[in-house]
């Protein structure tokens, strides 16, 4: 029976270790500076005894300190011979070069080497206790069978494969089948729409896709492989469509689908690994930016893996043994950073989670962290939000000794959720973690950890910048802010291996959004305070993307679709403050001329439009018909005022001086009365 692979019970045959051998790469770096292979936690470097001394150290010499770890942390085909060969100004971002791996080795042949038996993925599939767990060695041959499949299909290194599955261990061995036979992988989150799907593949050309039958999430079944396929109607370049059977119910079949668990039992256990150079690239992943369509991000091969590797080990302080638990789905970067990299290339367990925060109630998350012994729970603070909302109750059903970490990422976590997520979750005995980082940074940046056990933690702060992290605060002038106790543009002034290398088939829209707005240092879109202390923390985006439930959304994607409505003449979306998702969509529209519409109609058809265009998730939380926007003489429109509007700031809406038309202000005031 096809369920049975799922369960990989009956999968036989010898195991796929492939010897590669570990150069030491900078031996003579590691010995001058005597890094030992635990270094940082014994703090191993020279003359540096804490953390302070270690993070100038790795920004202060940082080519030893990257080199080092690279040469420690990953297993190299060939060594590297440059650390680094950085240019902000053009944007050009090459670590290790000359190095050449595998990632799928660094992730799984050398733990099968070592422990074949231990534990790498725990799925923990949407019915609760019916997890399923895969061994190394396991997760190997379902790479190893995969890869081969891949390549008797044809896909050959470089190609890219679209994939569009939920988390589960099927689609980590797709992505380590990728990477095994030099392919690029490019995840698509499995709650887009055919449209956003069908955008993403035309601008990969993938000719392959990976999908399932049906997802099941929070107890409903979602037919995957029905969207795939109105998405591949507009995309010529795909020729075949894997489908994995996550559901026992049968989906219709044309001849570009290929049953893949049938023909992957068909294929050896063992799978050459490519040759890979450090530069290649990895993975593509799509987010949202300020303007224009959703951007590739481009990830290559040995930087990314180390960034993930190393943040992974030291911000949540992951030892052997522990069980690594992140919520967030593969389909964002968190899944692909700290669900699947980070914890195997460091040879952990980690657990894939197919549900949501309160499936079948609102106790799943601490059920699950007692039934599978989770070390280190790693969610976002929408879901803390929602949950607190709950009660105490629910958590404390359920025993959670097993806790030391508890992690928070993708929005600011506000002071109630942070002190809930302390005090109840962790029972005030678990540090909690909040970390900054982004699709763009590859893995955590900021975080209050790694530090001295016994170092401060600042509720609601990310505090600290990771190891080779220097963080800048610049001015709207573009001046660097030296004194502590202020706000500006966050930015970073040096490379590190995370980062994203370019944005897919658009170079210079990389270097105009990353380099460009503060020549000198890579511009993250967010703004920060950095305290007396030194200490930072994040207040949210300077330009026009908002953040819903901790996803990405960009004003102007959305400003597209509802433009589509043929109705609506133009529109202005905002973020507002929401209690539950941080951010909620709201969307002024200006109706054609001799248009009439009634308004729940028309925020009906809108948010099946988002919908259909986007995702669920972006569905615009209110709609507000205006006669005209306000807009500047140059007819930008002002959205800091519609905002205010929004906020119920109306007696600070900031300088109007450039406003065309004041009565514009006022109509929007009044209709938002109205409506509220
Ligand atoms: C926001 C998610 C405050 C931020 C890993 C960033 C945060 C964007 C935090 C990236 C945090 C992420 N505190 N804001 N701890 N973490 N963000 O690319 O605005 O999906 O720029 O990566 O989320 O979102 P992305």
């Amino acid at each position: 029976m096809m369920w049975s692979l799922w369960r990989c019970s009956s999968m036989t045959g010898s195991s796929a270790f492939t010897n590669v051998r570990v150069f030491k790469c900078f031996r003579q770096f590691v010995k001058n500076y005597n890094i030992s292979a635990r270094m940082p936690e014994a703090i191993a470097f020279q003359g540096v005894s804490d953390h302070s001394g270690l993070h100038k150290f790795s920004v202060n010499e940082s080519e030893t300190f990257w080199g080092a770890l690279a040469s420690q942390r990953l297993s190299w085909i060939s060594p590297f011979n440059t650390v680094q060969n950085c240019n902000f100004s053009q944007g050009k971002i090459k670590w290790f070069e000359g190095g050449k791996l595998n990632v799928s080795v660094n992730c799984l042949d050398r733990h099968v080497h070592t422990c074949p038996e231990r534990v790498a993925l725990i799925w923990e599939r949407d019915e609760p206790g019916t997890e399923v767990k895969f061994t190394y060695r396991e997760l190997l041959e379902l790479t190893c069978r995969l890869g081969n499949l891949l390549k008797r299909l044809g896909v050959r290194r470089g190609d890219c494969v679209t994939l569009y599955m939920p988390s589960c261990p099927l689609a980590v061995a797709s992505m380590l089948a990728c990477a095994r036979i030099g392919a690029v992988h490019n995840v698509v989150f499995a709650g887009f729409s055919a449209e956003a799907l069908a955008d993403r593949i035309r601008d990969t050309q993938s000719s392959t896709v990976i999908t399932v039958n049906q997802g099941v999430r929070g107890g409903k079944v979602i037919d995957l492989k029905r969207t795939v396929d109105q998405a591949v109607q507009n995309c010529p370049s795909v020729q075949q469509v894997l489908v994995a059977m996550r559901t026992e119910n049968s989906v219709a079949m044309t001849d570009r689908d290929v049953p893949l668990e049938e023909e992957m039992m068909k294929e050896d256990v063992v799978c050459e690994p490519v040759t890979m150079d450090s530069e290649d690239v990895l993975f593509l992943l799509y987010t949202s930016g300020s303007t224009g369509k959703p951007k590739g991000l481009v990830h290559t091969q040995a930087g990314y893996l180390l960034y993930a590797a190393v943040t992974h080990r030291y911000v949540f302080s992951y030892q052997d043994g522990d069980v690594f638990g992140c919520m967030a789905d593969i389909g964002w970067i968190t899944g692909h950073s700290y669900g699947v990299y980070g914890p195997l290339c460091n040879g952990g367990t980690t657990v894939l989670f197919e549900s949501t925060p309160v499936y079948p109630d609102p106790g799943r998350y601490w059920e699950t962290v007692q039934r599978l012994g989770i070390s280190q729970f790693y969610g976002a603070p929408t879901a803390i939000r929602l949950l607190l909302k709950y009660g105490d109750e629910w958590v404390q059903k359920y025993d959670r000794s097993c806790l030391k970490t508890l992690g928070s990422v993708g929005e600011p976590i506000n002071r109630e959720a942070w002190e809930w997520y302390h005090r109840v979750v962790g029972g005030g005995r678990c540090p909690v973690i909040d970390t900054w980082w982004q699709t763009e940074t590859g893995g955590i940046c900021i975080a209050p950890r790694p530090s001295d056990p016994d170092a401060e933690i600042i509720p609601g702060m990310a505090m600290r910048p990771f190891y080779g992290i220097k963080p800048a605060l610049l001015d709207a002038k573009g001046e660097v802010l030296h004194a502590h106790d202020s706000t500006g543009a966050l930015c970073i002034s040096m490379a590190w291996p995370g980062m994203a290398r370019t944005i897919h088939n658009d170079h210079q829209r990389f270097i105009e959004t990353y380099f460009q707005p503060y020549p000198g240092y890579f511009f993250t879109g967010d703004g920060a305070y950095c305290s007396k202390e030194g200490y930072y923390q994040i207040v949210g985006r300077l330009d026009d993307v908002i953040n819903v439930s901790g996803h990405r959304l960009g004003t102007a994607e959305l400003e597209d679709v509802v433009s589509l409505c043929p109705g609506v003449a133009e529109s202005a979306v905002i973020g507002y403050s929401h209690d539950v998702k941080g951010e909620g969509v709201y969307v002024f529209v200006v109706l054609k001329k001799g248009v009439e519409v009634q308004e729940d109609v028309l925020a009906q058809q809108l948010r099946e439009m988002v919908s259909r265009n986007i995702a669920k998730y972006a569905s615009p939380d209110y709609i507000q018909v205006v006669g005209r926007l306000p807009k500047t003489r140059s007819g930008k429109i002002m959205r800091r005022v519609l905002r205010k509007v929004v906020e119920r700031k109306t007696d600070d809406l900031g300088d109007l001086s450039t406003l065309d038309d004041s009565e514009a202000v006022h109509e929007v005031i009044r209709g938002h009365q109205r409506l509220h």
